[in-house]
Parts: C-alpha cells; structure tokens; sequence
C-alpha cells in the first residue's frame, strides 16, 4: 500500500495507516513531550557490512510513531515512563553503508552536508533572489570542534515522566551502556545534553525566557482538536498534509516513509540580548508619550510577548496567551507586530500574499515542523555574556532546500523581506560574516499609522556552534540492514 500524504486530521491508530505507523520513527507527526534528552552523534568505524549489523542492531532501540503512541496511552493509563528513541543518518552515514548513491534521499542540501558552503541552492527565486552557496550564512570556523568533524549519524534518546535526577542518571547510564555495547563499532563522537524549561505557569520556555513550542504544523486529530478548543481555526489553520513532513523512505518498502532532520545547535547571549532591549526601549520611549519597557521591545523581536501572547492580538481579550488563531490579515502594514519579527518573519501568515500575490498553499508549505529542546544553564538572568545555553534546535520537513533553508535565507536573512527596508530577524536572522546587518525600523506605537519609527539594529545574540542535515528513515530500512547486498 501507499499510503495518500495528502491527508492530514488522521490519528496514528487509523487502521488505514497502520503498517506506515508501525514503520515510521515517531516524533515527527507529534513531539516526544519527555523533559529529559541526550543527543549521541556519531561516526562508524567498521567497513560496510559491520556498520549495517550495527544500525540493524541499534534499530531494535527506535520507537516507531505507533509504539509513541502507545507508550503515551499506557503513560496516561498506569504512570509508567518509556525511554524514546530516534535514529537518523547524515549522507556521510549512508556512505559508510555501502548504500548505493541512487538509494539515498535526494535532498540536495542533505546530499551535500551543511558543511558544505560552495553548493549553490535554489531557493526558489522570487523578488530577485537566485541560487546560494552558503545560503544560511554559516562561518564553519566558529562552530565547536565536535561539529566540524564528519558526524554519520545521532541518536536522539528521551525521557520524562519522572524526578528529573531520575530521568537525568536513567539517560546518562543509557549512554554508557550504548558505548560499551558498540565501543568496537561506533565512535561516539559527541553526547549533547538538553532540557525542557519551563515558566511558573508549566509552560515550555527557551532562554530569553519567551514561551516556545506553540506553533507548529499539525497532523492529527488529537493536536487539532486541542488546538481548536484553545482557540478555533477562524483565522489560522493549523492543519498540514502529510506531505509537508514525510517523504518516501528510498531504502524501504512501499509502507516505508522517512522524514529529513536539520540540527543546529544555537547558543544564546541571554545578557547581550536583554541589555540591547533596555537601550531598544529607552529610544523607544524617547518618542512615545508612554514608556516603553524591554519587555515590550521584546515582543517587538519575537512577535509574542513572553507569556505568549502575539504582539498583534495585545488588547483583545476572551483567549489564552497560548493563542495561535490569528493571522496579519488587521496588520497588513506591519503597525501592530513588525515585519521583521521573528514570528513574522518565520510564517507570515499572508503578508507573501497580500506582497507578492503568492498562493497561500506556497507560503504554507514552507512551514518546518519544530522538534527542538533547550540546553545548558537555566538562569534566566546570568551576569556573563555568552553562557552555556542555548537552543538545540531541531525541525523535520520534506525538503530541506525548500523549507528551512528558504525560511532562513529568504525569510530571516533577508533584510528585504517582507518589504524592502524590513531588517533581518532580530533573533535568528545571520548576516554573512563580512557585513554589518542593516537596522531595522522600530515603531514607539501600537497600531498606530502616526506613530515615530527608530532605526536600531538588532542582531547577533544566538550563534551557531555547529549542525548537520540528518534523515530518519523507516524502521523497515533500518531492519533490512545486514540482510541486504552492498553497493
Ligand atoms: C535560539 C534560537 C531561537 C529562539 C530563541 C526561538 C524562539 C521562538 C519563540 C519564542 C517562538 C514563539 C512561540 C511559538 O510560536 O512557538 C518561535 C516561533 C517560531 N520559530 Fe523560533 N526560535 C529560534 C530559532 C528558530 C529558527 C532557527 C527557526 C527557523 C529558521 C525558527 C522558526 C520558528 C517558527 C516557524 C516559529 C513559529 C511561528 C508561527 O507559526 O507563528 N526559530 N521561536
């Protein structure tokens, strides 16, 4: 059977879909939700046939989208904590397999690496762009050794439910039994620890101390469900087809789907990125008859404000602040939440089709599903620059070139999107490593045409230390390894 990847409000027991389910690794379609994670990145030391028995091994370790779901019910039912489990392969992976280059997922960005810097891709042109070489802007000489290195693989383990202690030694001796088992066959090259924050309400947070994790694409009945009770869909659907996320597995069988991963580890200036929001507000509020505090400059940055709320919505009452039915359709000029807001810049929600005439299903399938966790310090006030923390940040998506390499490039790099004169994402955009970032326009009034602007850049507090394209194939390719012919 193949399965239609058109559908989307389906539910992982849906007898339709069963053998894809039990084939396909989980945590794409819904998040794991356990605290607690370690990122093991790895490098295969054997020939082809020794690394195959080894990924065949290891592949009894993986939690299919079927058993996530179960292990979630049985969670729910009896309280019972499951280790997850994800395992996904770089293309150098695939190399060290012995798999025959016609079988290995065709992303060109994927093929390539993300150490690549002189492949040029399309990013679909549109208002003047054309093929890039290092589109996201990388400098590859100030990314942590570990990522430097050829990495063939990660396994992404995962565990919550319990004390934090518990899960945190559970998942370090994991990682010790993992070398032991495989020392002769895998180097471990790195382990990356990280960890869900959390604000007094219970919610997810990342380091600036902003609420994360609450839009993202949905597939099943269930997310959408929730979805709706917490706000309805009048005016963002939130509904995606299968296809934005999954592609066929080329190394499995007809049931097999798999999904590309993109892995960047983010450190974070929490001080640097707090102090400049301080001088942001104090040039705000020199023009606006109210002060301005940091807290709304930062709004302005994210495009929500810290407990969530969307810097365009402020005001309107009768929803949570976890809202996400709302798009830029009362803001077509950007004077209640900027253009250049991270949230804006990274789903316009219709300013591509009010701009350029762009269909809305193109905008929307540049939508990446975000899997990402926090990692270092959790002080949310340290006195030192640049601590150890930061975002692992993590999205799968069907083609990489076409979503997150187009909503980094096109979307946050560009200071002439979505008007010309917008600036680049405050918090993500990179401007290549030779060039200072234009400002961006600031205004000091909500939703208000008279209001003063301010030019101010804002840029460069989150640096990337390092990344990799990975796939995560089908547990049917996985099991077959071993038992199939090389190249
Ligand atoms: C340290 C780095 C980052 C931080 C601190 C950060 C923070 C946030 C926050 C606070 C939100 C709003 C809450 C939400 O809707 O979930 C958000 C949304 C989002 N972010 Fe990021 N983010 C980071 C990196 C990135 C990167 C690299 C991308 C992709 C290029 C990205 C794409 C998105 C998307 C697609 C949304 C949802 C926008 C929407 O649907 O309204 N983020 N991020």
């Amino acid at each position: 059977m193949s399965a239609n990847l058109n559908q989307t409000n389906i539910e992982i027991d849906d007898p339709n879909f069963r053998a894809v389910f039990q084939n396909l690794q989980g945590n794409i379609l819904k998040g794991h939700g356990r605290d607690h994670s370690r990122h093991i990145f790895f490098a295969f030391k054997g020939d082809s046939d020794q690394n195959q028995q080894v990924l065949n091994k290891l592949a009894e370790k993986v939690t299919s989208a079927e058993a996530q779901h179960q292990q979630q019910s049985s969670y729910k039912q009896t309280g019972q904590a499951h280790l997850f489990v994800n395992l996904m392969l770089s293309c150098s992976g695939y190399q060290q397999l012995g798999i025959a280059p016609k079988d290995w997922p065709d992303d060109p960005a994927f093929r390539a690496g993300m150490k690549d810097l002189q492949t040029p891709f399309d990013t679909l042109p549109r208002g003047g762009h054309t093929p890039t070489a290092n589109p996201l802007n990388d400098d590859i000489s100030q990314w942590e050794s570990g990522f430097q290195g050829r990495i063939d693989g990660m396994l992404l383990l995962a565990l919550g439910g319990m004390a934090p202690d518990h899960a945190e030694r559970t998942l370090t001796a994991e990682v010790q039994a993992l070398q032991q088992t495989y020392d002769d066959n895998l180097e471990l090259l790195f382990v990356q620890r990280g960890h869900v924050m959390r604000n007094d309400k219970g919610q997810v947070i990342e380091h600036f101390g902003f609420v994360d994790g609450v839009s993202n694409p949905k597939f099943l009945f269930s997310d959408l469900n929730e979805e709706f009770r917490n706000g309805g869909y009048s005016r963002n659907d939130p509904s995606a087809p299968l296809n934005l996320v999954l592609v066929k597995d080329p190394g499995g069988n007809p049931d097999s789907y798999g999904s590309y991963v993109v892995y960047r580890k983010l450190q974070q200036n929490i001080k640097g990125f707090w102090d400049r929001l301080a001088l942001l507000a104090n040039h705000l509020s020199e023009n606006s008859s109210s002060p301005i505090d940091a807290e709304y400059a930062g709004a302005l940055c994210v495009g929500r404000f810290k407990d969530g709320t969307p810097v365009s919505e402020q005001g309107n009452d009768g929803w949570s602040n976890l809202f996400n039915n709302f798009s830029y359709d009362d803001d077509a000029d950007g004077l209640r939440c900027p253009f250049h807001a991270h949230t804006r810049k990274t789903n316009p929600r219709g300013d591509t089709v009010r701009q350029f005439n762009s269909p809305p299903t193109i905008e929307r399938s540049r939508r990446i599903v975000r899997r990402g966790i926090s990692y270092g310090e959790t002080e949310l006030s340290p006195e030192q620059e640049w601590t150890d923390a930061g975002l692992l940040f993590m999205c799968m998506q069907a083609s990489i070139v076409d979503q997150f390499i187009f909503m980094q490039h096109t979307w946050c790099n560009n200071a002439g999107f979505v008007r010309p004169g917008t600036g680049i994402d405050p918090l993500v955009g990179q401007a290549p490593a030779d060039a200072a970032p234009p400002p961006q326009q600031w205004r000091s009034g909500w939703s208000n045409p008279n209001a003063s602007t301010t030019d101010f850049s804002f840029a460069g507090f989150v640096k990337t230390q390092g990344g990799e394209y990975f796939f995560m194939p089908s547990l049917d390719f996985l099991q077959s390894l071993g038992c199939r012919q090389g190249a």
